[in-house]
């Protein structure tokens, strides 16, 4: 078992990387271990029976920078504290030792003493050397994520450059639809007003006289012509709005009197359907920084839809200021026919009409909603709606109350 120990002690020993040394108190090597004999250059020739000191003359220096005689001299003949950290110079080479004497039984004057002597400069060194790897490590990584770093600039310069090109066309293409939707509607225009010139004199008997079934006809025509005028004029507007090229002329206005206008004048299609037209406005509602035909043509656009789609009950324009916030909120509210989930997220398009098809014929153009979003929308405000089926709708829009940055 002992001698088992003994075994492992030998083998450990020579797997260390410190140096160690055992020494008689003459001094003289009784063993050393595989390192030792790296250091002391004893790697072929076997230190043993040789005086430590003197293959191994580790010296320490004094205040007036001479060496001292060999540590391990100054140990045999009784120095006190002797372990320390010593330089060594093999060759042109120094290095730093940090040395220790055990003995192994301090009660016995002749007691073996094991001397252990660390390598600070290969530490050091090995230290240094992992940090230079770690260093360069580092620097071939950053100068990879500068490379790629470098290649996604490049990427997104590109991408950018093909966003601009697309945002150009896209600005070319929306200017020719512009001003193509302008002259076309223009040029139809002059002919439409040439065309109900003319229905409007035949239907007044100047030209001959008009049978009631003529005369029958010629109304039907003359309505169709206001419709295709009216799909006209929204188109152009609804174009010069999406197309950014309106131009809104704003002012302070009192929003009650503009709900009182709009009210007055659609009070007759109202009454004649049998509806009631309310409104409920905050008394103290300051004024409102907008373009004031602007916003009377939402009023009026969103006025006449409740009218055309409600057949009994009452039309109800309120505006609030809801607490703490700086917008006015405006709703239209109505007992109509109301719209259908399905349908509700539709109505604001271009060109949409939904829900029962016997009103489209009452003149409608679907654009309507279109205009009255952009127009909110370029006033800093925005516009939905909530409704059910046969219980009605509330379209609400809302509007800054202070110009844009005031
Ligand atoms: N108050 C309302 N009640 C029920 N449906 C409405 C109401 N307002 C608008 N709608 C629906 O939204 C569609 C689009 O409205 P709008 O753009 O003004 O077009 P138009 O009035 O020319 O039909 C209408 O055709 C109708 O189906
Ligand atoms: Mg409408």
């Amino acid at each position: 078992m002992l001698s088992n120990s003994l075994q492992i002690m030998d083998i450990l020993s020579h797997r260390l990387p410190d140096a160690m040394v055992l020494m008689d108190r003459a001094g003289i090597i009784i063993w050393c271990n595989d390192a030792f004999k790296a250091l002391s250059n004893h790697v072929e020739v076997t230190a043993i029976g040789l005086e430590l000191h003197k293959i191994f003359p580790v010296r320490r220096k004094n205040a007036n920078s001479t060496y001292t005689a060999p540590i391990v001299e100054l140990f045999i003949k009784g120095e006190k504290n002797v372990n320390g950290i010593y330089r060594y110079t093999k060759k042109d080479n120094a290095y730093d030792l940090d040395v220790h004497f055990d003995v192994l039984d301090e009660n016995d004057p002749k007691s073996e003493v094991l001397v252990s002597i660390r390598d600070l400069t290969s530490e050091m060194k090995d230290i240094q050397e992992k940090q230079k790897k770690e260093l360069e490590r580092s620097y071939m990584a950053s100068l990879n994520i500068m490379d790629d770093l470098e290649k996604e600039k490049i990427n997104l310069q590109r991408e950018v450059e093909k966003t601009k090109l697309n945002e150009k066309r896209l600005q070319e293409a929306m200017n020719i639809k512009t001003e193509f939707t302008s002259t076309v509607s223009h040029e139809l225009r002059t002919p439409l007003a040439s065309i109900k010139g003319s229905i409007d004199i035949v239907m007044s008997g100047s030209a001959g006289d008009v049978s009631a079934d003529q005369n029958k006809f010629l109304s039907k025509a003359k309505a169709n012509i206001d419709r295709l005028k009216r799909l006209i004029d929204d188109f152009l507007d609804f174009s010069k709005l999406e197309a950014g090229k309106a131009s809104f002329e704003k002012e302070w206005v009192d929003l009650k009197r503009m709900v009182d206008d709009v009210i007055d004048i659609q009070h007759a299609v109202a009454e004649k359907k049998g509806l009631v037209l309310k409104t409920d406005i905050d008394g103290i509602l300051p004024k409102i920084f907008c373009d004031p035909d602007r916003v009377n043509q939402v009023l009026t656009n969103l006025l006449n839809n409740a009218i055309k789609f409600t057949d009994t009950g009452y039309i109800e324009v309120s505006a609030h200021i809801l607490e703490g916030t700086d917008v006015v909120h405006v709703c239209v509210k109505d007992t109509g026919e109301g719209i259908s989930k399905e349908d509700i997220g539709r109505i604001f398009e271009k060109f949409q009409q939904v829900g029962d098809p016997s009103h489209r014929k009452t003149g409608g153009t679907g654009l309507g909603l279109s205009i009255v979003k952009e127009i909110i929308c370029q006033h800093g405000g925005k516009i939905w709606v909530e409704s059910e089926v046969n219980q009605g709708s509330k379209f609400i829009f809302t509007l800054p109350l202070k110009a844009e940055g005031a």
